[in-house]
């Protein structure tokens, strides 16, 4: 029998499968279903700040009515029942699925301000929570904020979270930092204790013929894995937080994939919403069958070994693997293809 224990932020896991932040958690029999197919841990549904501080906001409202600001300073932002949850709904959820199951529940709170984290970063803890994962999905849309601006925004909001509970964070990462390994040790000095490769941008969509600019959201494919895969190989071996993949884990063979690169757990979201939960059975099933054929008797064996650090020609992580691919695909294949 295979043995899939693995840690991650600390936290010992029965498997290498964590149910990332999605709407399949919002209901208790899903917990329950989740935690049977074999997901060592979920983390909920996101609390997004520009929620918490409507809510705030209105209730300023109900205790001072007539105040003009209210309306105006909301035009930037969703309808409050946009939201799935409310503050206090998500906590009652959170105490809930806490009773339902002995996995690690893992909050998600979602900013990029440091504004009232602390506050909701307590409550979490207080509500249960095993962890925090920090989803900081900003876009540098004003051209006077340097980089160096924006990473020391996120280094002061994670310090603040940090400090102020006990529990392990961990920061769900945009891919576009310019140097990542730099960034994700300064989070590490900061206090994170997980770092999830990587958040998922969700870029509207043109319409040509309404000239309209939509929102949209596609499920993953498995090619965007490998991004996640490149960057975790790069990191693994230099830090002591752990390492997650989120983004393109479909299959056995891309979780094998992430535990290989050096993450300690891999997350689906895709994969469920598209194939059911039970899926995740299937997909531990299937990695139980390819390691006994292997005669690996742990997942643990196989973490990092084709991490950068662990191959012994570490060109493809780096330049060499650019030239090295360009120059394979010659004029032959270009002309047979057309
Ligand atoms: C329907 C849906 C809702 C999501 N909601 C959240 C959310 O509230 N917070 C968050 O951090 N990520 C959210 N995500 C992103 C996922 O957690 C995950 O990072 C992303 O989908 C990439 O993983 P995948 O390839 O397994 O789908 C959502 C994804 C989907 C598909």
């Amino acid at each position: 029998m295979i043995d899939f224990s693995t840690q991650y932020m600390g936290l010992p896991l029965s498997g290498p499968i964590v149910v990332s932040s999605t709407p399949i958690s919002e209901s208790i029999d899903n917990v329950r279903r989740l935690e049977d197919a074999g997901a060592s841990a979920i983390v909920l549904t996101s609390l997004f700040e520009e929620q918490l501080e409507l809510e705030s906001k209105a209730l300023d409202e109900d205790l001072s009515r007539g105040t003009e600001s209210f309306a105006e300073s909301l035009g930037y932002l969703p309808d409050l029942s946009d939201y799935r949850m409310t503050h206090e709904v998500y906590l009652d959820h959170l105490r809930r699925a806490k009773e339902a199951v002995n996995i690690p529940i893992l909050a998600s709170l979602n900013g990029a301000t440091t504004g009232g984290w602390i506050r909701y970063a307590t409550d979490v803890e207080q509500a249960g929570a095993d962890a925090i994962e920090l989803n900081t999905y900003a876009l540098a849309t004003d051209r006077s904020q340097t980089s160096a601006e924006i990473e020391l925004q996120l280094l002061d909001l994670v310090a603040a979270v940090t400090s102020a509970v006990k529990i392990p964070v961990s920061v769900k990462l945009s891919q576009s930092f310019t140097s990542v390994p730099h960034l994700v040790a300064r989070l590490e000095d900061v206090g994170a204790r997980g770092v999830v490769l990587f958040n998922r941008f969700y870029q509207p969509d043109f319409d040509i013929e309404t000239l309209e600019v939509r929102p949209t959201l596609h499920f993953s494919t498995p090619s965007e894995l490998l991004p996640r895969l490149h960057w975790a190989a790069i990191l693994y071996g230099h830090l002591k937080l752990d390492l997650a993949i989120s983004g393109g884990v479909h299959s056995a063979e891309d979780v094998l994939k992430g535990i290989m690169a050096g993450a300690g757990v891999t997350m689906m979201a895709s994969a469920i919403h598209i194939h059911g939960i039970e899926h995740i059975a299937r997909v531990l099933a299937d990695m139980r069958y390819w390691l006994e054929k292997r005669e690996y008797t742990s997942l643990w064996e196989t973490r990092g070994c084709l991490s950068r650090r662990s191959v012994p020609d570490t060109s493809p992580f780096d330049r060499g693997n650019y030239i090295k691919t360009l120059s394979s695909y010659s004029l032959r294949q270009t002309v047979a293809a057309f």
